[in-house]
């Protein structure tokens, strides 16, 4: 019996290609050949000297000591692509509520509850208190042309946004190969000097930790919208909110929350749900246990 950990829920659509006259699955087992896990942080963790494989179902792997496991011979999947249309939507949600007044005109109208008669007033003077602006023809900066950040910037361009792109690990002519809507920009600072909005699509790495700074915020407009579906860690938290009191951010969406900006009023934050969503969540479970079946049976090493 081959024995498979299990650190987070993992959906059972993948969860049951695995044989149950092969395959023992628990969240607690003695002696794992392999671990399958979603968010759950595997640094601190002693790993077990019967490891052989560990798969994340998500595609970055910050929460994995992936040196560690190479030292050890523990081979280490993500599934890059198979949750990027649920992050790619949920960062199109944040181009949208980063615009318009939609979550404090929500929260606003329940206050109205106990008006009764008198709401269709109270909804008039809503309309002067909330407002906006449309996404169309304004400047969308994607950082990071990987699955998630192609897919933004296609759909971005559908809705009429002027898409222009950089990725700090890719070249050129990769890049223009993966989007035939994105304008290539050389180098962060025109890419950022130009952008109404900023997406970063980007992993977390050790070259990527605060790579929005200071000296990136003095980069760009007055006024721009920052949007963050990719992990909290790229923005330095000191310098953001210090743009943020400044204006120099005027709306910052993030799927990380983080307590030194979390109650400012331009923060929208929550709790890293890109992935959430049963699509997403079948898609990776599938994809990183079929990578473990290969590797376990066959011994193959297929990341994708
Ligand atoms: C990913 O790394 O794939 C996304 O952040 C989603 C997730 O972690 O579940």
């Amino acid at each position: 019996m081959f024995k498979i950990q299990t650190l987070n829920k993992i959906d059972p659509d993948g969860l049951r290609l695995f044989p149950l006259n092969n395959y023992e699955i628990a969240s607690e087992i003695p002696n794992p050949d392999a671990i399958v896990l979603r968010s759950f942080k595997m640094h601190d963790m002693e790993l077990p000297s019967s490891l052989k494989a560990v798969a994340r179902a998500g595609a970055g792997v910050n929460n994995i000591p992936v040196e560690k496991c190479t030292e050890k011979g523990i081979v280490v999947f993500n599934t890059p692509g198979a949750n990027a249309n649920g992050v790619k939507e949920l960062v199109i949600a944040g181009l949208l509520l980063s615009s318009r007044d939609i979550i404090d005109g929500a929260a606003w109208v329940k206050t109205l509850a106990d008006k009764g008669d008198e709401i269709p007033a109270s909804i008039e003077q809503g309309k002067k208190n909330f407002g906006g602006q449309e996404i169309k023809g304004k400047t969308l900066a994607v950082i990071g042309l990987g699955a998630i950040g192609v897919l933004v910037a296609n759909a971005a361009q559908t809705l009429g946004m002027n898409v222009i792109g950089y990725d700090p690990y890719m070249k050129v002519q990769q890049a223009l190969k993966l989007s035939n809507q994105v304008t290539w920009v050389e180098g962060i600072q025109p890419i950022l000097a130009q952008a109404d909005y900023v997406t970063l699509n980007i992993p977390l790495t050790p070259e990527t930790e605060g790579y929005i700074n200071k000296e990136k915020f003095n980069m760009m407009k007055d006024g721009v919208r920052l949007l963050n579906f990719a992990r909290g860690g790229l923005v330095n938290r000191s310098d953001l909110k210090e743009a943020i009191a400044a204006g120099k951010v005027s709306r910052y969406v993030t799927d990380f929350p983080n307590e030194e900006t979390l109650n400012m009023d331009k923060v929208i934050a929550i709790p890293h749900l890109g992935a959430s969503t049963k699509e997403s969540e079948t898609n990776c479970a599938v994809m990183a246990v079929n990578q473990l079946k290969d590797f376990i049976e066959d011994g193959n090493i297929k990341n994708s």
